[in-house]
């Protein structure tokens, strides 16, 4: 299978945890190549172009206020199938509903405060690796 790149972002709530480190080695663990990075808390501008695609949903406002209410890690993943393989390690959107084991499971508080983002296929992982990485950010094993 074609080595695949994904999004992740690790969210303020498990930033201010302190659980940066547990979450990569999750990611190494599990034979995703971290390929780019970044520290750096986001503007509104920037969470709500990120998240543009729920602009209309109820919780859109509470969504974005989260995201820039502290830094958040931002990296690239690379690996076999990584974009499902990274869904699988973060678990259910809602915490609750999280299997055991999962990121969310271990380190999500709720759904609005829920550790860790992840691209859900192969488009949006594009668009939105583009949205945060220039291409010479990227070091990796994939073109
Ligand atoms: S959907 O329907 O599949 O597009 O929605 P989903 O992937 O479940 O959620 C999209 C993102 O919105 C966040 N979300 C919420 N935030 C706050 N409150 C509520 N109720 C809520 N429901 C969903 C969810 O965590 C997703 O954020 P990301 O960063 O993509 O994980």
């Amino acid at each position: 299978m074609a080595l695949e790149r994904t999004l992740s972002i690790i969210k303020p709530d498990a930033v201010a945890k302190n659980v940066i480190g547990e979450i990569y080695s999750r990611f190494e663990k599990a034979g995703l190549k971290i390929v780019a990075a970044r520290l750096t808390q986001l503007s509104r501008r920037e969470a709500e172009g990120f998240y543009a695609v729920h602009r209309e949903r109820p919780f859109f406002k509470a969504l974005v206020e989260f995201m820039i209410s502290g830094p958040v890690m931002i990296q690239v993943l690379e690996g076999e199938n990584a974009i499902a393989k990274n869904r699988e390690l973060m678990g259910a959107t809602n915490p609750k509903d999280a299997a055991p084991g999962t990121i969310r499971a271990d380190f999500a508080e709720s759904i609005d405060a829920n550790a860790v983002h992840g691209s859900d296929g192969p488009d949006t992982a594009r668009e939105e690796i583009a949205y945060f990485f220039a291409q010479t950010d990227i070091h990796g094993n994939r073109s």
